[in-house]
């Protein structure tokens, strides 16, 4: 039987390509999503890749949502924690709800992912999780002092995760994506937009593609030995 893999957020943007890449892999996969049914629905339509909706940020949701998918396809064995959202400000425009909302959906969004799936791997002896952070969790930037927290906080959570799961065959690892031709980047001012690319060397916006297929190496036997690491895919825009 097929490993079972849940990817959150994984019917639109970089985790689309994730769920795409998984299944393409021979893996069963998942895929949550917060509110948009008609691009779930679409998604599943094109893919035949099963969708769930429950709100990360919200732990007995995520609970909840999590043993639906292991009663219908398994337990799970695979986690990309990649659901994440922007609320772009200066920090002197920031506001509260603004840190909050980001806080609780792309920080205690990857506890509420990975809590409720990490006894059953500790049990089978056999877990992958894999963690979307970002180039920004990596240098900081402008406007995103909420996100770039919780981007740095995935890179402290896989490498504490990493400690406590090796010895029960669980690695855990981040991937820190660039900037990535998706809704979330296209949202950002044209002008803007135009003035990050002049900054990455690679001359261009990184595909969903490239992204995915770091996950797919990262899930599979071969980088049983990898844990606790974060492959940056930025197209050298920073180094770290
Ligand atoms: N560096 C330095 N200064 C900057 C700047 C930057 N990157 N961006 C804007 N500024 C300056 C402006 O020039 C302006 O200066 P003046 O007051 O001297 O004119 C000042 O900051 C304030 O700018 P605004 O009044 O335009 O600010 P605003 O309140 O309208 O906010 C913004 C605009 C939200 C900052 C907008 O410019 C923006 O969205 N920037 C992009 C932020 C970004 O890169 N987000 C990443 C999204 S993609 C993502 O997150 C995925 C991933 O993982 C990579």
């Amino acid at each position: 039987m097929s490993r079972v893999a849940l990817v959150t957020g994984g019917s639109r943007g970089i985790g689309a390509a994730i769920s795409k890449a998984l299944k393409d892999a021979g893996y069963t996969v998942a895929a949550s999503y917060a509110g948009n049914d008609e691009a779930a629905s679409k998604f599943t339509g094109e893919t035949g890749i099963k969708t769930y909706r429950w709100d990360v940020a919200d732990y007995e949701a995520s609970k909840a949502g999590i043993a639906q998918v292991e009663a219908d396809l398994g337990p799970i064995e695979i986690v990309v924690a990649n659901a994440g959202i922007t609320k772009d400000a200066p920090f002197h425009k920031m506001t509260p709800d603004q840190w909050k909302a980001v806080i609780d959906t792309n920080l205690t969004g990857v506890f509420n992912t990975i809590h409720p799936v990490w006894p059953g791997m500790r049990e089978r002896k056999f877990g992958r999780v894999v963690v979307i952070s970002s180039v920004n969790g990596q240098k900081g930037q402008f406007a995103q002092v909420n996100y770039a927290a919780t981007k740095a906080g995935d890179i402290g959570i896989v490498r504490s995760l990493a400690q406590e799961g090796a010895r029960a065959g669980i690695t855990a690892n981040a991937v820190c994506p660039g900037y990535i031709a998706t809704e979330m980047v296209m949202a950002v001012p044209e002008k803007v937009r135009e003035s990050i690319i002049a900054q990455i060397p690679a001359g261009r916006l990184g595909e969903p593609e490239e992204i995915a297929r770091c996950v797919t190496f990262l899930v599979s036997d071969d980088a049983s030995f990898i844990n606790g690491s974060t492959i940056s895919a930025n197209g050298a825009q920073f180094f770290s």
